[in-house]
């Protein structure tokens, strides 16, 4: 595997920052290995860059020494930041490919379904299916899109016994999906479990709930999505934003990657960007509740 995550839309993602003017403040609220940040700092902004992920941000510090570093999640933002502002934002969400094929995460893996993102929350993917009864698991796995949901519960729930025994290569047995697939048939089981575990959901609408008051006037927001669950209430809000006048649409169609890009990082087709200007003229402090209800 390459020493770096390889990021998606990297020269989209500069070009919207291209508005703001030299030296301005971005946030990075998803470092990672810092591939934006690094594009970011070389065309002169100055990068604030959050990751929950420890491990990541100190190898980060050490390729971008210029970089100033918080260790936290997205539903830390406000105690993490306090009063601070941004000329810009931009949140590359999800996870980084090594994460992804990491111990506790991958379908290959003789370790233990871990799939905790942040090491210090305290339930791993077996204590949920554990917590969890039959319809909450079937739950988990259709609001997740696993198509094979009934079935996939039923077999968790009969195999309850077992499960604290189990490694990662046996739960990709247990929760692979019937028919034929192009990708391994527990992707989906999967990525449900780990959205699950990390609190996904929360952690983007406590983002999108922060966002209002991270930016400055004129500010300007790059958002990443990796699917459907994430890339809607990125719309969502932003279309409400624009509705209240608060800010300004710039992709009226989510970017997605050209061909070239796909065809040297094929795991990048799945990703959509959609960016806003903030309105030079809002009348700040806003309320949280204002914007997000
Ligand atoms: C797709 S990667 C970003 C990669 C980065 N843009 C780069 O170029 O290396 C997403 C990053 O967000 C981090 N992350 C995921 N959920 C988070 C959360 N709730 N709060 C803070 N960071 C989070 C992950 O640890 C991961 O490093």
């Amino acid at each position: 595997m390459d020493e770096y995550h390889p990021s998606a839309l990297l020269r989209e993602t500069v070009e919207f920052f291209h508005r703001l003017p030299k030296g301005a403040r971005i946030l990075d609220a998803t470092l990672g290995h810092g591939g934006h940040a690094k594009a970011l700092l070389d065309a002169g902004f100055t990068i604030t860059g959050l990751d929950l992920d420890a491990q990541a941000l100190a190898k980060t510090e050490k390729r971008l020494p210029k970089l100033e570093t918080i260790l936290g999640k997205h539903s830390d933002l406000p105690a993490l930041l306090g009063e601070r502002k941004f000329d810009g934002v931009l949140a590359d969400l999800g996870i980084r490919l090594d994460q992804l094929e990491g111990d506790g995460m991958s379908f290959h893996s003789t370790e233990p379904p871990d799939m905790r993102l942040d090491p210090t929350t305290t339930e791993t993917a077996i204590d949920l299916l554990l917590r969890l009864d039959k319809e909450g698991i079937k739950r988990l796995f259709c609001e997740g899109g696993v198509r094979a949901a009934s079935l996939l519960s039923s077999r968790v729930d009969k195999n309850r016994d077992r499960l604290e025994r189990m490694d990662c290569q046996d739960l990709a047995r247990l929760l692979s999906e019937p028919g034929t697939h192009k990708r391994h048939p527990a992707t989906r089981a999967f990525m449900a479990l780990r959205r699950a575990v990390n609190d996904e959901e929360g952690e983007l609408c406590a983002l999108l709930a922060a966002l209002p008051l991270l930016l400055n006037r004129g500010g300007i927001a790059v958002l990443i999505a990796w699917h459907q669950n994430e890339d809607l209430p990125v719309k969502r809000s932003f279309k409400r934003w624009e509705r209240m006048g608060i800010g300004t649409i710039l992709t009226p169609k989510p970017l997605r990657p050209t061909p070239s890009e796909i065809k040297e990082n094929p795991r990048s087709r799945s990703a959509r960007l959609r960016a806003i200007e903030w309105s030079p003229a809002t009348a700040y402090p806003i309320q949280h509740k204002e914007i997000h209800t």
